[in-house]
């Protein structure tokens, strides 16, 4: 039996472990075009700014556009250190924002769907690299498929983003379900994007009813985020728009300081080390094959 001298011991090394780990979030969404890499990109260059060390994945590894949305030239890519061996190091690309990206590369459709040994490859890296980090965020693909839920439910907290189209929230809730019940995610943050505060609120409790009586988790609304044409002018100046001045910027400001300042999710917080363990074993041990028809009949949104 531990003395409690022990006990205090290993609890101190578990809360040592828990504060260097990064904190990890992937930003998913069922439906496409939804705004994660616009997201994604901004709630980098905030973090940057605040003082965060950051690490920006690009994990849509078919259709990847974080360097294209950030204007960066990259020489290579995810697939580079998976057939080539190319170390992360040589493949991260710092951006002027102050965060360092990981680009995921184009037309790779070999990498749509990863293998376990390739998943596992990734981790490994990223397990090491990451310990640089204190902030690493994942923007994946739209959807549920394999490498989502791979890189999604791996993660410490999943930020969900959708808008107040039927058709997005549907699909939010069709991946937030499988995400908890394939992979045993039980708390999601949510966003909803191109929308006014009273339909941001209307659409989180549509997913919010839904979900509370059909599964047992935690959804936690972090806001909405304005229709703005600034979105589209920054993108085709191919920079973040945050901390411009202007008023979107200054909401967006506030609303990832919400996000950032959220406390870490203590069972899902070993960063890393959790990340790895957990969705090998995810990706090991199902294979279930995704109902998709029980998925409508519940979908039924009010
Ligand atoms: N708040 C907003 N206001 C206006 N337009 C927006 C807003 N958010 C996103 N958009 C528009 O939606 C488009 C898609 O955004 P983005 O690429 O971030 O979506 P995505 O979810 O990452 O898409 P994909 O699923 O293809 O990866 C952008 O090019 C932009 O024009
Ligand atoms: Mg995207």
């Amino acid at each position: 039996m531990s003395t409690p001298a022990t006990v205090s011991a290993a609890t101190a090394e578990t809360n040592i472990m828990t504060t260097r780990s990064p904190r990890v979030i992937s930003i998913s969404s069922g439906k496409g075009g939804v705004g994660k890499t616009f997201v994604s990109v901004n709630l980098a260059a905030h973090a940057a700014a605040q003082g965060h060390k950051v690490l920006l994945i690009d994990a849509d590894l078919g259709l990847a556009n974080v360097d294209v949305m950030l204007g960066l030239q990259t020489s290579g890519s995810i697939r580079d250190l998976l057939t080539e061996g190319t170390s992360l190091e040589e493949l991260i690309v710092p951006c002027k924002q102050g965060f360092d990206v990981l680009p995921g590369g184009s037309g790779l459709h070999e990498l749509t769907n990863l293998n376990v040994r390739e998943q596992q490859t990734i981790l490994d890296t990223l397990r090491e690299t990451g310990r640089d980090y204190d902030l690493i965020l994942i923007d994946t693909a739209a959807g549920i498929g394999e490498n989502v839920l791979y890189f999604a439910s791996a993660s410490e907290t999943a930020l969900v983003v959708l808008t107040p189209d039927p058709t997005a929230l549907t699909d939010a809730y069709a991946l937030i379900k499988v995400m908890s019940q394939q992979r045993g995610v039980r708390r999601f943050m949510v966003l909803v994007n191109q929308t006014d505060e009273i339909d941001g609120q209307i659409t989180f409790k549509r997913l919010l009813s839904v979900s509370d009586r059909y599964l047992d988790i935690y959804l936690d609304y972090i806001g909405y985020v304005p229709q703005h044409t600034d979105v589209r002018k920054a993108i085709q100046r191919q920079k973040p728009l945050i901390h411009n001045g202007t008023d979107l910027s200054r909401h967006l400001e506030k609303l990832f300081d919400s996000l950032l300042d959220r406390p870490r999710d203590s069972s899902r917080s070993a960063g890393l080390q959790f990340f790895w363990e957990h969705s090998l074993a995810a990706s090991l041990g199902d294979d279930d094959a995704l109902n998709t028809t029980a998925l409508q009949a519940e979908g039924k949104l009010q």
